[in-house]
């Protein structure tokens, strides 16, 4: 059921990312009347259209964020390549294509770190304009929020210390999964396998730890994070099985249009001109 669902969102990413592809600029209209992705949701045929209308970023002068002249994004940083920290500093992917973003609509950026499990409920409450962290686009978290387009393909794989006797997701009935709190790892294990057998930890890293000290059997969490964990601690695997694939996209406040707007503009032209390709690539090793 859950495979099937991400499948479904991902083929109604692919949808939008194949129309922006192959449409022409069309000059700005007015942004604040393009339709929402919740509509879109449940109407993925609407999609295409949408990315369109919403014109070029020249047009973002006009979009409000919570603090003037910045765009503010919300990230857990305990997450790489995506973000983590380098020094006192912010850096990854999410806070690459962030800068990026910043740039087209004219804004400065600044990144606040906080725990994933609070990052949706900040957008909503105007605490931060978007949240940018590996995050995946559900149904759940669209009832609360935007997403914009995707910007990138995530899997959720399993992490076993090299001796474990967990081959596959098969096996991980009556073990403990350490989870990322408030993940879809999360999610999708309680669902799965139930709450009593998830232990869920602050962040990726913190579960990481739990599984090297033997506290939990395994964890949960997505693969490019998951490569740097085993690359960082000797004596872990990640089992050959991908658990659910899923698109990652930016959240942005509902009562926030315009700026969705704005930001599915600027990424459209950072997809085009091959910016989101290189930091991906320069971030993410081909196998
Ligand atoms: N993709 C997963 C989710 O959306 C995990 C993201 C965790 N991100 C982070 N920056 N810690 O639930």
């Amino acid at each position: 059921m859950k495979k099937l669902i991400a499948v479904l969102l991902a083929g109604a990413m692919c949808v939008s990312i194949a129309a922006c592809g192959s449409k022409a600029e069309e000059p700005a209209a007015a942004p604040a009347e393009a339709e929402t992705p919740a509509e879109e949701e449940a109407a993925p045929e609407e999609e295409a259209k949408a990315p369109a209308e919403a014109g070029d970023s020249t047009a973002a002068g006009e979009v409000t964020t919570v603090a003037e002249g910045v765009l503010t994004m919300g990230t857990n940083a305990a997450f790489p390549p995506y973000e983590f920290y380098d020094g006192e500093e912010i850096v990854g992917i999410d806070a690459e294509i962030a800068g990026l973003l910043a740039e087209k609509l004219g804004l400065t950026l600044e990144i606040m770190d906080m725990d994933f499990s609070t990052i949706v409920t900040s957008v909503q409450s105007g605490g931060v304009d978007i949240g940018l962290a590996g995050m995946t686009v559900t149904e759940e978290r669209l009832e609360n929020v935007n997403f914009t387009d995707s910007y990138a393909t995530g899997v959720q794989v399993i992490i076993v210390k090299e001796d474990s006797d967990i081959a596959s997701a098969d096996d991980l009935e009556g073990k403990l999964i350490g989870v990322q709190e408030g993940t879809t790892g999360h999610q999708y294990c309680a669902e799965d396998y139930g709450e009593e057998n998830v232990l869920a930890l602050p962040n990726g890293a913190t579960a990481v730890q739990n599984l090297m000290q033997g506290a939990v059997d395994c964890v949960v969490i997505d693969e490019q994070p998951a490569l740097s964990f085993v690359e960082a601690n000797e004596g872990l695997k990640i089992l050959d099985t991908e658990y659910v694939i899923e698109d990652y996209a930016a959240a942005v406040s509902k009562e926030n249009p315009a700026l969705l707007d704005a930001l599915n503009a600027a990424l459209k032209e950072l997809k085009e001109d091959g910016s989101i390709q290189a930091i991906l690539d320069k971030y993410i090793k081909a196998e």
